[in-house]
């Protein structure tokens, strides 16, 4: 497949300035609440889906503007294949067009899109998508907005470990040498540094095997609002509320 087979760029491209603050500069959000959403309308679960899938570029376009750098969004776990066959089927679906559809605007707004996940279960042509989006965007140099698709933290963690023994197996790498630096080499998300932040919208407080080993010390904010709902302001506040924080990572305060 030619690298631009599903989309081709036009026009120019617009490098926005990134705000240097205090915030966070790698947000990572668990986009719950779709569901919800569209029930609370007496619509389809798939209607809330599209309705997310519609906040995201939105999001993904105010995070300059709050120094955000990375953003991470977590849109199918591996553990949501138990939603029913039409559910599952039609976040396969949004996943390809939302591919098709968005990249030329990201890369109008110089957004480098990566995704992190298992990709072998994903079906080829949704994985196709995926290498040609991360492919066309590779010479973004703004926000980086890292894309988790069947992606389950411990899965991630287990995925490493395979590759590490590996490389073991190998003679590449010695055992005594594996520490908390070499393992993160192996996981998913060897191209990011740790997220800062990590914001569950719809209320509910759980992280649901979401960049387990990367969050240790990440700060986390659980909001009531449904991720349809979510805005650029509300991000705004959120990383505002994250610069009056006090980062201790384990230590005492000085
Ligand atoms: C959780 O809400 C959301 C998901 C499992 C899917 C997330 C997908 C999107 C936001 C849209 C697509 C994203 C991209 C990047 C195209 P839920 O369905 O569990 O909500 P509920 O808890 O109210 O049922």
């Amino acid at each position: 497949m030619s690298e631009t087979a599903h989309f081709a760029l036009e026009g120019n491209l617009m490098a926005r300035p990134m705000l240097e603050t205090l915030g966070p500069r790698h947000v990572a959000i668990i986009m719950d609440g779709n569901g919800r959403w569209a029930t609370m309308r007496g619509r389809p679960r798939l209607f809330g889906h599209h309705a997310g899938a519609r906040r995201v570029r939105e999001v993904v376009e105010a995070c300059p503007d709050y120094g955000v750098k990375y953003l991470t969004i977590f849109a199918f776990s591996t553990e949501n294949w138990k939603r029913t066959q039409v559910e599952v089927a039609g976040l396969m679906s949004l996943f390809r067009r939302y591919i098709m559809k968005e990249m030329q605007a990201f890369v109008k707004e110089n957004v480098r899109v990566r995704f992190i996940g298992d990709r072998p279960r994903l079906d080829a042509k949704l994985r196709a998508l995926m290498d040609e989006a991360e492919d066309f965007t590779k010479h973004c140099t703004g926000v980086n907005l890292t894309i988790a698709l069947n992606y389950g933290g411990r899965d991630e963690v287990a995925r490493a470990a395979q590759r590490l023994a590996m490389d073991v197996k190998e003679g590449k790498l010695d055992p005594a040498e594996i520490d908390v630096e070499t393992l993160p080499r192996y996981l998913d998300t060897c191209f990011l540094p740790d997220p800062d932040l990590v914001v569950r919208t719809s209320g509910e407080a759980r992280i649901s095997n979401f960049l387990l080993w990367q969050s240790a010390y990440a700060e986390y904010e659980f909001i009531d609002t449904l991720w349809p709902d979510f805005t650029p302001e509300e991000l705004g506040r959120l990383c505002a509320a994250f610069g009056g924080r006090d980062r201790r990572y384990g230590a005492v305060k000085a």
